[in-house]
């Protein structure tokens, strides 16, 4: 369920992240990462305003570390009449004098586009 690796949604230094007990990245971080980033492709799906109804998956595989860099890759697997579900890929840079690259979590959410008044709104046609 990887998104392709095009560009990142969004890309963020982990250096001034909360941590939890253990010394690494609060995973709370992690998850406001995901869904701002896997809001970027659903409002450009729904060309406009989006609200997060549902995280259908969370998984984090590996630590992210201050130090860090984060990028979060995002795509929309299926739109509905007003929903998207969007899949989430959260990639770290590290070391940079001996770099590695590595996936620390994926995620799939549940996107509605929504009216003025926060209420469903069907998606446009995608031409
Ligand atoms: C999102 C919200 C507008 C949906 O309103 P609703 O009256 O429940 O809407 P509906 O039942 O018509 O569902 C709308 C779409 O969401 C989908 N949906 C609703 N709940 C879902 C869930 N738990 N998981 C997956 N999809 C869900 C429906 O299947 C439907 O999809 P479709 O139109 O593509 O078929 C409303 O629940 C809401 O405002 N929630 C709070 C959102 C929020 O504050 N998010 C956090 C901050 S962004």
């Amino acid at each position: 369920m990887s998104p392709a690796r095009r560009e990142p949604r969004i890309r963020v230094p982990a250096a001034a992240a909360p941590i939890n007990s253990g010394g690494d990245v609060f995973g709370g971080w992690v998850m406001s990462q995901v869904d701002i980033a896997g809001s970027i492709p659903a409002v450009l799906v729904a060309r406009g305003r989006v609200v997060t109804v549902a995280v259908e998956s969370m998984h984090f595989r590996r630590p992210v570390q201050r130090g860090d860099m984060v990028s979060v890759y995002a795509e929309v697997i299926r739109a509905g009449r007003t929903s998207m579900t969007v899949d989430v890929e959260v990639v770290v840079d590290r070391n940079p004098e001996n770099p590695e690259t590595l996936t620390v979590a994926d995620a799939r959410l549940v996107y509605v586009a929504v009216d003025e008044n926060g209420r469903p709104r069907p998606l446009p046609r995608q031409d």
